[in-house]
This record gives structure tokens, sequence and C-alpha cells, in this order.
């Protein structure tokens, strides 16, 4: 069966999630017949750099473009869909980076479109160029014929020399935030007559951490284990991930200096099967989030959490005194590092937790 990344792959600009920076403008300037001929896409992946160096391609050949997006529909489009058409050549600089290889574009750039306008080369993973296929690309984008247009494209832009950099139009890629992933799976399962719950829509979200494609892999994979009724219980589990209620729950025990409640609770976690090892190191992340929540101005730029998830953790980084979330990240991921030696797992999670709220050295194991 396709994977879902790929058959839900943008075929317009509005198709295209958490990046109207990018499309707004690339959209203007085909609409304004205002196009550049270098571009530089950069950004983490799986946020949709390919997708809309493809998009751009059909829509600057396109016969009738509705609104600057490609129409899909015309002779030109339908040509440039073909994987085998000349005039979209796409190139992976991590396999092709040699001098030799960036001659041939050279070379290959003198002939003109075949039945488009315009032929564009797409050249992935940029940075992996070397430097004499650096230098021979420079000279084609300095002056780069008129009916062609190159899509640099980049996870590692520091990488690139300032010559390239400077005669390119540079449009940085962000994470998608959580808020739009959750609408996206949500138009994605519905069309797929995938069930799922609230909840799961937000962890999946979540764990695909600002990434497009991550996000749709993982819920193909839990969509197959579930058979199409995805629930919140096995989510959870596939993710390895630890409810953020039982996390809120946990810390505002350890707030309370509640001891018999946290025991309780790590009691209650082991005898439903759950992996206190994954456990533990959530309970550190959630510290370094609560703190994020404290201390930052736009902290949900950094958490990427689903707004209502977020307004609760803002709340209770808020109840806390900043120096005891300070301990609690020192201590408990310290804690971290012990998890690979200790025999049990349970009895060091245990005595962490002591540490933390007596905030001095008690004996270890
Ligand atoms: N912004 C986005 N909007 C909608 N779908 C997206 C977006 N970004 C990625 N996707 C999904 O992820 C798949 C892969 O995206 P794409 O190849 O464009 O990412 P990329 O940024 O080029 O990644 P890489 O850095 O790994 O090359 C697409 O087929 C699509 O399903
Ligand atoms: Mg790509
Ligand atoms: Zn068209």
């Amino acid at each position: 069966m396709e994977s879902l990344y790929r058959k839900y792959r943008p075929r317009t600009f509005d198709e295209v999630i958490g990046q109207e920076h990018i499309t707004h403008t690339l959209q203007n300037q085909i609409q304004n017949n205002h196009i550049g001929h270098a571009y530089l896409f950069t950004g983490t992946r799986g946020t949709g750099k390919t997708s809309v160096a493809k998009i751009f391609a059909r829509a600057v050949n396109c016969l009738s473009p509705k609104n600057g997006s490609p129409c899909n529909e015309c002779e030109s489009c339908k040509l440039l869909q073909k994987e085998s058409d000349i005039n979209v050549i796409e190139m992976d600089a991590a396999s092709n980076n040699t001098v030799d290889d960036v001659r041939e574009i050279r070379e290959k750039v003198k002939f003109t479109p075949v039945g488009v306008k315009y032929k564009v080369y797409i050249i992935d993973e940029v940075h992996m160029l070397s430097t004499p296929a650096f230098n021979a690309l420079l000279k084609t984008l300095e002056e780069p014929p008129e009916h062609i247009i190159f899509i640099l494209a980049t996870t590692e832009v520091h990488k690139l020399p300032q010559t390239i950099l400077s005669r390119c139009v540079r449009f940085d890629f962000h994470l998608v935030p959580v808020n739009t992933l959750v609408k996206h799976l949500k138009m994605v399962f519905d069309k797929e007559n995938i069930s799922y719950d609230e909840e799961s829509l937000k962890l999946i979200a979540t764990a695909g951490e600002g990434s497009v494609r991550d996000t749709l892999s993982i819920a193909d994979s839990i969509a197959a284990y579930c058979q199409g009724k995805i629930t919140k219980e096995d989510t959870l589990s596939i993710l390895g991930m630890t409810d953020f209620e039982l996390m809120l729950d946990f810390f505002e025990k350890l707030r309370e200096k509640e001891i018999g409640g946290i025991l309780s609770l790590i009691d209650k976690i082991e005898k439903e099967g759950k992996n206190l090892a994954v456990f533990a190191k959530d309970i550190s992340k959630h510290a370094r989030d609560l703190l994020i929540a404290k201390s930052c101005d736009d902290s949900n730029e950094i958490l990427n959490l689903p707004d209502d998830i977020y307004a609760r953790y803002k709340a209770q980084a808020d109840a806390f005194d900043q120096k005891d979330l300070i301990r609690y990240m020192q201590v408990f991921s310290g804690a971290e590092n012990e998890l690979r030696y200790t025999l049990s797992v349970r009895l060091l999670l245990e005595t962490t937790c002591l540490t933390a709220l007596s905030g001095e050295d008690v004996k270890k194991n």
C-alpha cells in the first residue's frame, strides 16, 4: 500500500501547510511574472522543500495557473507530473557531488526546455557538493540562461559557501506547529476512513516534532497496528510516550511534596506494565518543558504543544519555584545516565524522587 506521506504530497501551494510565508511569496512572484533564477530552500527534513520545488516547477510552466498555483490539468502540468519528464531534473547532491556531475548540468542547461517554458533543476542536499563542484555551480548561477531555474535544497545551510548564498533567493522552511499538524492529520484520517480520538491526534502530532513527513509516517504505522481504529492507549504504547495527564499529575504530587502519592503512582505505572525507564526519561523532559514555560517568552514556540495542553503546562509551571524546576531537571537528568547501569529502575526512580524533594543527596542503590 502507498504510504500516507506519498499519497498526500501537496499538489498546489494551498495544500502546503505551515509555510505560508513561502508559498504566498512564490504565488505572488508567479502572478506578477517576477520569477527568480536561483532559489535556496532550507529547513528541517519533511517540512515541504521538495514538494514546494515541484509545485513551483509546474506553476512557472502552467498554461492557466490559478492563484499562482499550477492547474495540474493543462498539457504542461500533465507533462511535468510524469516522473520521467526531462524538464524537471532532480539531482541528489549526496550521491552526485563531483565536479563532473555539476559540469554535466552546465552542459545540459544550454539546451532549451522541451514543450514548456522553463527547465527546473532541483538539487537536493546541496551542502554535500565538493568544493570544485560548488565552484562549477557558481559559474552557472552567475549567468543562468533565461529558460533555467535552479532550486537548491538543504537541511544544513551553514555548510554552504557565502558565494552560493549570495546568489540565491533564500526561503527558510519552518517546523510546522503542532495545531496545524493536528488539523492535517484529521483531514488525512477522515479521507482514509480511519477512526481516532482527539487525544491520539495530539500525541501523534507531538511525536512528529514539526515534520509533516514524520507525523504522517508515525500515523501510518499506528493506523496499521490499530487496523483503522486509533485509540489513545494504543498510540501511547506504540510511541512509548507517557500520557500528558500522568506527567501533570506526577508533577502536582512533586510540588505538594506528597511522598506517599508519588510512590503509589510509580507502583501503579509499573503494575500497568508501562516502561519505568521511559517514564524516568519523560520526567526530566517535563521538568525542562515546565522550566521553558516558566522562563521564556513565546514558550510554546519552543515547546510546540497542543493549545489546551500548553495552557495546563503553563499553569503548572507558574505554580512552581524556578529553582525547584532547575533542581528537578538536574536531578532527573543525572538519573537518566544511571538508568543504563542500575539493576532496579524502580528503586532508582524512587530514590531520585526523594532526592529531588529533599534537595540534598540521598545515597542511591
Ligand atoms: N508543508 C507541508 N505541507 C503538506 N505536506 C507536507 C509538507 N511538508 C512535508 N509534507 C509531507 O511530507 C512528504 C515529504 O515532503 P518533502 O519531500 O517535501 O519534504 P522535504 O522538506 O523535501 O524533506 P527532506 O529534507 O527530507 O528532503 C510529502 O509528500 C508530504 O506528504
Ligand atoms: Mg526533499
Ligand atoms: Zn497547468
